[in-house]
């Protein structure tokens, strides 16, 4: 199977995720070890931290191996090997294969060499550039799933880089496919209203007055950095920060999320908030993983 969407988790798929999650975060899991014996390669032809490196600890405990790239600048693709031949290379070498690219995600299925035998892996997109991160969108409903119970009838604000935050782009799209969810997004850049990408879901835009009206009424924030790195003139910084008193005005039940790597938009100094799941974000993610090779792996 590949996961190269969101789309492609379906809230079917995302429930069973969720249970087995779960089971493994609570440490109920009968067989601990059911990937022993097989192979996750972990090519990373941009950097990471968390997303790389909770794959291999998910596979490490599941008891599968990993071998890895794990930089762009370790790899061929420095000698100019496209992202089509990295993939189709190292698949060879495993039994699931975690990819990230700067590029947007190559179409391997119209290019694909006749009779390539290998064809039949399983991938995971981990992110393509300022496309699609499935997995952090993975990560992060199960967030909200273990807050609320549902992903259903919540209200959402989302402050990032809409048009070229990925993390954003997955994360609007499973949200945005449930029922009653209300969404009102603000761009932290320059206050363009689009997401650069079609989204066929329930969204609103608000500029950055409109946003702080819904406060009181907000379930989820979800704020993600500027993404410097993929804008052709320098941004310096985000034009969005939360702050004490902004928390202040979120119910009590509401949680701030930040898919990381997190920076002016969440300050360190509001960590101790009880709303703020930061880090928890990061140990979801772990087990969320952990469920999805299982998965695809043990199935
Ligand atoms: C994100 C990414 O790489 O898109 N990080 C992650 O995988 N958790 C978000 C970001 O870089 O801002």
């Amino acid at each position: 199977m590949h996961i190269v969407t969101s789309e492609d988790l379906s809230d079917g798929i995302l429930q069973e995720l969720f249970i087995s999650a779960t089971d493994f975060e609570r440490g109920v899991t009968a067989n601990t070890h059911p990937l022993k014996d097989r192979i996750m390669a972990t090519l990373f032809l941009e950097q990471s931290t968390r997303t790389r490196m909770s794959f291999e600890s998910a596979m490490i405990r599941l008891g599968g191996t990993v071998i890895s790239c794990p930089d762009g600048k370790g790899s061929s693709a420095v000698k100019g090997e496209t992202d089509y031949d990295s993939i189709l290379t190292v698949c060879n070498y495993a039994d699931v294969i975690v990819v990230r690219t700067p590029n947007p995600w190559p179409n391997l299925n119209v290019r694909t060499p006749a009779n390539y035998p290998a064809i039949d892996f399983d991938l995971i997109n981990a992110g393509d550039g300022s496309n699609n991160h499935p997995t952090q969108a993975l990560a992060d409903a199960y967030t909200i799933w273990k807050k609320f119970g549902r992903l259903d009838n919540l209200t959402i604000g989302i402050a990032g880089d809409l048009k070229k935050s990925r993390t954003i782009h997955s994360f609007v799209e499973m949200m945005g496919r449930q029922k009653n969810n209300m969404m009102i997004l603000l761009d932290t850049v320059d206050g363009d209203q689009t997401l650069g990408k079609p989204q066929p879901c329930a969204h609103t835009y608000a500029n950055i007055l409109g946003f702080y009206e819904f406060f009181p009424d907000m379930d989820v924030i979800y704020t993600n950095r500027v993404q410097r790195e993929r804008h052709d003139q320098h941004v310096w910084s985000s034009n969005f920060a939360l702050s004490p008193k902004l928390l202040g005005r979120l119910p009590d039940h509401a949680i701030v999320m930040n898919p990381g790597p997190r920076r002016e938009e969440l300050p360190p100094e509001l960590d101790a908030n009880p709303k703020v799941v930061f880090f928890q974000q990061v140990r979801n993610g772990m087990f969320a993983r952990m469920a999805l090779l299982k998965y695809l792996l043990d199935s």
